[in-house]
């Protein structure tokens, strides 16, 4: 199994690092443009091998795109990060141009590489890596839902004073501020739905912290998180390397599903050999529909500023 990492910065380190930790790749190779700092990750992270007892082998490259050949899974992470007060739509004119030749660069190379997308606006660089290669949608998997339904997970853990294991629920919708839709409804506390616990102004707050979860740590941090967009995309990238069938919601590619055609954003999908093995279709309520309807107005609403 040999994953490519495009971008080296944290979140792109991160990835790699939670891949190998995790020790389910023989090969990670991170890439960057930036001369000799995939290189320098790379050999840092190697030498936590011992320490962190993995085998995964972690290369990098100065954008040398033949040393990605024949990935099995490669995951884009290159681009501008946000800054305070940004929102992702506002990396789109840059980012796009990026994301765009890099999915094209590694094609290339690895002909049948399935594709995780984390680069913002990602709902929207989803989109655009489908309109620009011909990749078949199950091989195209956005990530935002993974990290939003963990962010989710920690501000109901924290309501509720309870341990995250005993925390189930899924965030699904737009990965923007104003687009995910938190699942309240249906989030429970081992089957117990959490609204039992919580009184309604509570589980508002949860919903709205939840929504913000990335603009809250971009303001403490000065700029994008890493920790847990990395072990978000490390846990798709084991659904799939192991063949897992896990659920997890996923930006995809949609033909009438939950209502949507045309568009990519966040439903729950079974990840596995194949990338994206099935939507799920879940039941929502009327409310939940309608947050869902307006998150992919917005979604729409940045894909009209794509040059496609
Ligand atoms: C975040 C970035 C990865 O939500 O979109 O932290």
């Amino acid at each position: 199994m040999k994953i490519t990492v495009v971008g080296a910065g944290a979140v792109g380190a991160s990835c790699a690092e939670y891949i190998a930790i995790k020790n389910f790749a023989s090969e990670v190779v991170l890439l960057d443009i930036k001369e000799g700092y995939a290189e320098g990750k790379a050999m840092d992270l190697m030498q936590t091998a011992s320490l962190n007892g993995f085998d995964t082998t972690i290369t990098g490259t100065t954008g040398d795109y033949s040393k990605t050949a024949d990935s099995d899974i490669a995951v884009i992470t290159l681009g501008i990060p946000r800054k305070p007060g940004m929102t992702r739509e506002e990396l789109i004119g840059i980012n796009a141009g990026i994301v765009k030749t890099v999915a094209s660069s590694l094609l290339e190379h690895s002909p049948n590489v399935i594709l995780i997308v984390v680069s913002n606006p990602m709902d929207t660089m989803t989109y655009l890596v489908h309109k620009s290669t011909n990749l078949p949608k199950n091989k195209i998997i956005g990530m935002g839902g993974a990290l939003d339904s963990a962010r989710f997970k920690y501000r109901l853990a924290e309501a509720l004073d309870a341990p995250i294991s005993d925390i189930d629920g899924m965030v699904i919708g737009g990965h923007s501020d104003t687009g995910m839709v938190p699942l309240a409804s249906q989030a429970a506390r081992n089957s117990v739905k959490v609204s039992e616990f919580l009184t309604e102004d509570r589980l508002k707050q949860v919903v709205e912290d939840t929504k913000v979860g990335g603009a809250t740590l971009t303001k403490l941090l000065g700029t994008s998180a890493w920790y847990a967009p990395g072990a978000a995309v490390s846990s798709l990238a084991q659904a799939i390397a192991c063949d897992q069938r896990k659920m997890f919601p996923c930006s995809t590619l949609l033909d009438g599903e939950y209502g949507l055609s045309d568009i990519c954003i966040g439903v729950p999908v079974l990840l596995g050999k194949n990338g994206i093995e099935s939507i799920v279709d879940i039941p929502l309520s009327d409310t939940e529909k309608a947050k869902m309807q307006e998150s992919a107005v917005g979604v729409r609403n940045t894909n009209g500023l794509l040059d496609v």
